[in-house]
């Protein structure tokens, strides 16, 4: 790039750094540098061990989620659909009482939310305990920690691959893996899928193609969660 360009794109980038309210400013990680109140973000990993802090109470240590499946897995999902949720609770777009108290700005500031973000991201979980799991009871609830455990969920496994393959697989991925801002369906609490679904139909979330989830009935919607739970097998 010319380098009188991209001293143009840094001043825009600058200047939309002051400029936008909250959220990460756009123009700015277009120009290549993520700015933080008028100064370019840096990622912290200490500061993001610390964040994860506040987070692991409900989503785990590694983000495996839990609580029965009301927790959703955060590790191993993209930075920038994470951040992206995180923004919309921070604006209430997208509505989670539990989280409020923990998403304020005074609690969670932007350089916090990209840091914690990156953290997660990087995290590898696994769907089964190593073979070789410790004896000693504190080693083996540290290795556990990155263990998502998804039951199965009781339906028609061949009728929700289908399902899956001609509505949801062109952007969810083939096998539920997600891309980029499409979050996975595979290795994600179900009783969390399901909230969700709900939120889409009631109008509480947002989703694209509304109508072809609306056009589902309840046995189509067990043979989803029965194929989703074979996902991680
Ligand atoms: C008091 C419990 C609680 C704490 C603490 C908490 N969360 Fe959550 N979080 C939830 C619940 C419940 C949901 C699911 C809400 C729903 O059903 O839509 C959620 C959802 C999320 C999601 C959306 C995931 C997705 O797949 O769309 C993100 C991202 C998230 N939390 C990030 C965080 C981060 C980062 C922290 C720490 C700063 C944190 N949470 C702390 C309870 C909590
Ligand atoms: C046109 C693309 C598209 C299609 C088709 C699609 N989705 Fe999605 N889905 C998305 C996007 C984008 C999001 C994230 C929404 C947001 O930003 O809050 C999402 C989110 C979800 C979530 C919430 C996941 C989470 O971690 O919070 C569920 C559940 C879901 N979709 C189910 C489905 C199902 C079931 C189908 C098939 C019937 C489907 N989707 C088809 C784009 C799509």
């Amino acid at each position: 790039m010319r380098p009188e360009l991209r001293l143009g794109l840094a001043f825009a980038a600058l200047f939309w750094g002051l400029a936008s309210p909250g959220g990460t400013p756009v123009a700015a990680q277009e120009a290549g540098a993520v700015m933080i109140k008028g100064k370019p973000y840096v990622y912290d990993p200490d500061n993001a061990k610390d964040v994860m802090r506040t987070c692991a109470g409900c989503h785990g240590d590694l983000g495996a989620g839990g609580g029965g499946g009301v927790y959703p897995r955060l590790g191993g999902l993209n930075a920038d659909y994470l951040a992206e949720q995180f923004h919309k609770f921070k604006t209430r777009e997208r509505e989670n009482i539990p989280m409020i108290p923990f998403a304020v700005d005074r609690e969670v500031s932007e350089q916090d939310v990209l840091d914690v973000t990156r953290f997660l991201s990087e995290i590898k979980l696994d769907t089964k305990p190593p073979a070789d799991l410790p004896a000693d009871g504190y080693a083996r609830l540290q290795v556990m920690k990155r263990v998502l455990v998804i039951p199965h969920e009781p339906g028609d496994v061949a009728a929700g691959k289908a399902f899956f393959a001609q509505d949801c697989a062109p952007c969810h991925g083939r096998n539920g893996e997600g891309r980029v801002k499409r979050p996975p369906l595979a290795a994600q609490h179900i009783p969390y899928l399901k909230a969700q679904v709900e939120s889409f139909l009631s109008g509480k979330r947002g989703h694209d193609d509304l109508e072809i989830l609306r056009a589902k009935t309840p046995a189509d919607w067990a043979n989803l969660w029965a194929f989703l739970s074979t996902l991680q097998d």
